[in-house]
């Protein structure tokens, strides 16, 4: 049973197809799902409670204040859900979801979601196709939900058109391949830079930048999900060290220089997000530096960094591998200047992106440039980023 063990949140919202969610948990529990139900007040318009409480073994939660409930039902669910699927989700539910807002208990769990969300839309063919529906599509799916359906069909008035609920077996698969994990980066391994690097002026003191290390954590997170040995070198961030990758925390450049140095041989894939200092001070006091009542200005003197992924792409020469992947952080001229980079760094992918849209955030907004061309990803979270990026780096190994 392919979902053995797995443990699925159903929502129901009002719709006329809600009758149908009765069939997806139905399928749910044959392929060995736990299954617990939670509906809007409208979804009780067109079916049952008492129906899931006959198949699920337990009564749907409805109404948040039912003083049955010992804590935040809300969030015990969506602790539990290994998946939450939305069955039928109407377009209400959707434009709510987008916005972020919790005023029912469905919105509330899916609000409080640690784990995938799909949701399988069904509605009449013009809310299918309206403009504010497709924009709140739009704005779920960048937030890393999951979409399958709605199919074209019979509606509820005998209109064919696009709005049908896909069907629950459908629904069933699309959960399934949601949960297997793809282990297509098994058997690879992912060297990751993270972070960003401090040079140290004496002992109190360093040159450092705004990079968070969240790009290249993320990176590490999802290379090793999808079955990578990952190496992390990280730079210095305070970020909990992701599942199953080995990390390496470095301080300087030249400390990251020698730990990716090290370790290039052994990788299939070099990601450097790493926002490497390209300057130094060209002296590093013992002693912290005094101020000196008759200084008004204090020169500091620079030395140039190497430039690490530079410097690797230099070495693999005409070699495939380890493929190259590097960042571009810009204020101005971002495909010029990341075209640039892609040429004098000999890397394989580039990822642009303007300096006031990731720094620090959970959000980037990226484009993809290789030598092939560009490709504009739009605003994406970190995690489905390193997702997108992932893809283009699995494409890429499978070529000779
Ligand atoms: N990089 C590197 N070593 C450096 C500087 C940058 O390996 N000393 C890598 C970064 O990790 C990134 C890519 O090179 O993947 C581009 O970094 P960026 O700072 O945008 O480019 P620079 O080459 O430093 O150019 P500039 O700062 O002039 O834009």
């Amino acid at each position: 049973m392919t979902l053995s063990g797995k443990q699925i949140v159903v929502g129901v919202a009002g719709g006329i197809a809600a009758y149908k969610a009765v069939e997806l948990v139905r399928e749910l529990g044959r392929r060995g799902a736990s299954v617990r139900v939670v509906m809007t007040q409208a979804a009780t318009r067109f079916v049952g409670a008492v129906t899931f409480t006959g198949i699920t073994g337990r009564p749907p939660v409805i109404d948040l204040w039912d003083p049955a409930y010992a804590g935040e039902v809300h969030v015990e669910l969506a602790s539990w859900a290994h998946a939450i699927v939305v069955a039928p989700a109407t377009a209400n539910v959707l434009a709510r979801s987008a916005a972020g807002m919790a005023d029912d208990a469905l919105l509330a769990t899916v609000l409080c979601a640690a784990c995938p969300v799909l949701y399988a839309p069904a509605m009449f063919h013009r809310m299918w196709g309206s403009a504010s529906t497709a924009r709140n599509v739009t704005q779920l799916r960048a937030d890393g939900a999951h979409f399958v359906g709605p199919v074209s069909g019979a509606l509820a008035n005998g209109e064919i058109g696009m709005g049908r609920l896909a069907e629950p077996s459908d629904i069933a698969d699309a959960l399934d391949a949601l949960l297997a994990p793809s282990l297509d980066l098994e058997g690879r391994t992912v060297l990751v830079s993270a972070g960003p690097t401090h040079e140290d002026l004496d002992p109190v003191r360093f040159l450092g930048n705004k990079s968070s290390g969240k790009m290249g954590f993320a990176l590490a997170e999802r290379a090793a999900a999808r079955g990578a040995r990952v190496c992390l070198v990280a730079g210095p961030v305070a970020l909990p060290t992701p599942a199953g990758v080995e990390r390496v925390d470095v301080r300087s450049a030249r400390e990251m220089d020698a730990a990716l140095e090290a370790r290039f041989d052994d990788a299939d894939v070099l990601v450097m997000s790493a926002a490497v200092a390209d300057y130094r001070p060209e002296t590093t006091s013992a002693e912290k530096l005094k101020k000196a009542e008759d200084r008004e200005a204090l020169v500091l003197r620079l030395v140039q960094n190497p430039d690490i992924l530079a410097a690797l792409g230099a070495r693999r020469g005409e070699r495939r591998r380890p493929l190259l992947v590097g960042f571009a952080l810009e204020t101005q001229d971002l495909l010029a200047n990341a075209r640039a980079k892609l040429a004098k760094k000999r890397a394989d992918l580039i990822v642009a992106n303007h300096a006031m849209d990731g720094l620090g955030t959970d959000e980037n907004v990226a484009t993809l440039v290789s030598a092939e061309g560009e490709e504009a990803l739009g605003r994406l979270t970190k995690r489905a980023l390193a997702d997108a990026i992932l893809d283009r780096v699995v494409a890429r190994l499978a070529q000779p």
